[in-house]
């Protein structure tokens, strides 16, 4: 995996007349099959970060008793909708906006969370602003599912996370860049989410589980 491969992880491409990211197509699958052996039967998920709802549309085809809450920030809303009125889904739900800096989210409470490549997007305050709304909204032995680059012991995973770190960190936020898992779990743990799997996925990527506790 080069460093070319993992930069378009937000870089979009138009074709059908909706926006596609790349990398959603390559990961979509993979993450599924990881869903679908954690989610329970007829769950409410929350999604963060939902961007262009390609993860909303592969999932609720796939598992169509599972209910899919996607969430943007306001400026990416349109294309979520417009690719939910497009796949006709009941558990597709409407998008919502959110923003993980905000304290007041628009859900009250969900059985599990799911935010893909959104960690390394945002600033440490963002995340454990994010943390602290998931413990919020997460019913109890809920899960948050975070797929996207972690880095171990402080050090990159791969050349590929080390340059997609030094894109985000020039091109969308210098406050952001890719997350150390153990600081993660940390800031999760203050809010009553405990680390239950960290699972290896293609192109140097992980899924944390996190579970809530009482
Ligand atoms: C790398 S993209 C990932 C998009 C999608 N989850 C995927 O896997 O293709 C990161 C997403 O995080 C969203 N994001 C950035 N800051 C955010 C915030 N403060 N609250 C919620 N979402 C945010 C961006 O709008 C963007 O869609």
């Amino acid at each position: 995996m080069t460093p070319a491969d993992q930069l378009p992880e937000f870089q979009i491409l138009e074709h059908a007349d909706l926006p596609v990211s790349e990398a959603c197509l390559r990961n979509q699958q993979p993450i599924a099959d990881v869903l679908e052996s954690v989610l329970e039967p007829h769950s409410v998920v929350l999604e963060i970060g939902s961007g262009t709802g390609q993860h909303a549309e592969y999932v609720t085809a796939r598992l169509p008793d599972v209910t899919w809450q996607p969430s943007e920030l306001a400026e990416r809303i349109s294309v979520i909708n417009a690719r939910r009125l497009r796949s006709g889904r009941n558990n597709f739900l409407p998008p919502l906006v959110l923003d993980v800096a905000q304290d007041l989210w628009p859900v009250k409470q969900v059985d599990a969370v799911f935010a893909a490549n959104v960690a390394h997007f945002i600033s440490w305050p963002k995340l454990r602003s994010m943390m602290a709304g998931v413990g919020r909204v997460l019913r109890q032995t809920g899960v948050a599912i975070l797929y996207g680059p972690f880095n171990y012991d402080g050090a990159f995973t791969s050349d590929g996370n080390k340059a997609l770190d030094e894109w985000v960190k020039r091109d969308i936020d210098p406050a952001a860049g890719i997350k150390d898992m153990e600081q993660v779990v940390l800031a999760a743990r203050k809010e009553k989410l405990r680390l239950i799997k960290d699972i290896a996925m293609p192109a140097n990527n992980r899924i944390l589980i996190l579970k809530k506790y009482a």
